[in-house]
């Protein structure tokens, strides 16, 4: 090999590693309808349950935290032993009958090709429009991992989490305090089951106590929603002012102390994820952001879904999304 040849193979493969193998438009020679027939499916079964865009972008985040945005949450096979899918942090998940259909459709127009970690990705762009959010391009080209295992959701961010927790959980996938103040703001849209506020609403310290950080005009509204010893599974959004729309209100609310569930309120707890709450939604903030929540929650949803992306070395195209090949 002539030394100008091995300097290019080194150069190659430098290149190829640090840019870790995702590109917006990695299928266009391979399968070049993915992003139309992911949408086409998305679209429809919004069109017709509420609750589908919500999952579709919840899901993405469930994936891309546990082992990697790798369809590692989507394994549901009697033949894996304690999934991540039985994991207490993914309670309530949904959406995988989209991201299976979707799957389904691809095997029939380019079989092996896409990936389910992709879908999963794609799916979670399709739901934030199809609710008035901003559009942006997703990168693909992500493999679908080889390892599903309910202990590895154990750190997921939870619901209880104190916000320094909240922040090294999200440092630890190398998302900064402005991220998870930008991810968090998906909660513009969906839904908690009541399941989630007992503790927030009548015993936060142990005292039989509320959360401090509760409007006391909103807490009144909170306990009527979700009373203490009733139906955990009553459903209440998670934004009280336009949950069906993807837009700025939530930051509001976790000003004004309207915020449902206890980690977007953390948000306010700190001197840094307070700044950036403020900087969207404070007029007199002086650190006013110089670009909308909509646009920078685009640039934060690229960086999540290039956490732990698999490659051909420790991930494949399964052909269906619920079990490895
Ligand atoms: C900061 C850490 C986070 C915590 C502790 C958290 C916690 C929760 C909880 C407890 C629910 C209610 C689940 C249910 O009752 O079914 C929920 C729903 C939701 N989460 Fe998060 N979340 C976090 C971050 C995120 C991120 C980063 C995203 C996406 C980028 C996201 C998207 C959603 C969506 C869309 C819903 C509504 C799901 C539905 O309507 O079924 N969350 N989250
Ligand atoms: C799951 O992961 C844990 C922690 O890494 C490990 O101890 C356990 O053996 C794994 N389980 C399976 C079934 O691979
Ligand atoms: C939150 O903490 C309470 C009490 O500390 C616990 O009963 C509950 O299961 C926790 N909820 C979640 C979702 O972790
Ligand atoms: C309230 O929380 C404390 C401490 O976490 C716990 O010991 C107690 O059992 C809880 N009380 C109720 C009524 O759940
Ligand atoms: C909290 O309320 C429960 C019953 O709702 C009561 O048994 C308990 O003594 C109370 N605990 C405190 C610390 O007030
Ligand atoms: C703040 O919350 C209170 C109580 O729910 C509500 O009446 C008020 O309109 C809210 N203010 C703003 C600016 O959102």
């Amino acid at each position: 090999m002539k030394k100008t040849q091995v300097f290019l193979t080194i150069f190659m493969f430098h290149f190829c590693v640090s840019k870790g193998q995702l590109q917006v438009g990695y299928y266009s020679e391979t399968c070049p309808n993915v992003e139309s027939i992911v949408n086409s499916i998305v679209s429809e079964a919004a069109q017709s349950d509420p609750r589908v865009a919500p999952f579709l972008l919840r899901l993405h985040f469930h994936d891309c935290f546990v082992e990697g945005c790798d369809g590692s949450i989507l394994i549901n096979d009697a033949k894996v032993t304690n999934p991540e899918i039985g994991a207490f942090g993914h309670q309530g998940v949904g959406g995988f009958e989209q991201i299976e259909k979707a799957k389904q459709d691809l095997e029939v127009q380019c079989p092996g090709i896409v990936s389910c970690a992709d879908i999963v990705a794609l799916a979670a762009r399709d739901a934030v429009v199809l609710v008035g959010g901003p559009f942006y391009d997703v990168e693909t080209g992500r493999k679908d991992g080889l390892v599903s295992n309910q202990t590895l959701a154990d750190d997921m961010p939870d619901v209880n989490d104190s916000i320094d927790i909240l922040k090294s959980k999200f440092l630890n996938k190398g998302l900064t305090e402005k991220e998870l103040v930008l991810l968090s703001g998906a909660h513009t849209i969906g839904t908690t089951a009541c399941f989630f506020m007992p503790k927030r609403l009548y015993n936060f310290t142990g005292r039989n106590d509320s959360d401090p950080r509760i409007n006391p005009n909103f807490l009144p509204v909170l306990k009527r929603h979700c009373p203490k010893d009733g139906d955990v599974n009553v459903r209440i959004p998670l934004d009280a002012v336009t949950n069906e729309e993807f837009d700025d209100q939530i930051l509001r609310n976790i000003k004004n102390g309207t915020a449902v569930i206890a980690s977007d309120a953390r948000l306010y707890d700190d001197d840094i994820t307070r700044q950036v709450v403020d900087s969207y939604v404070d007029e007199s903030s002086e650190f006013m952001s110089l670009f909308s929540f909509e646009q920078d929650f685009t640039v934060a949803m690229v960086k999540m879904g290039r956490i732990g992306v698999k490659t051909k070395s420790n991930g494949e195209i399964r052909r269906v999304c619920g079990s490895f090949n």
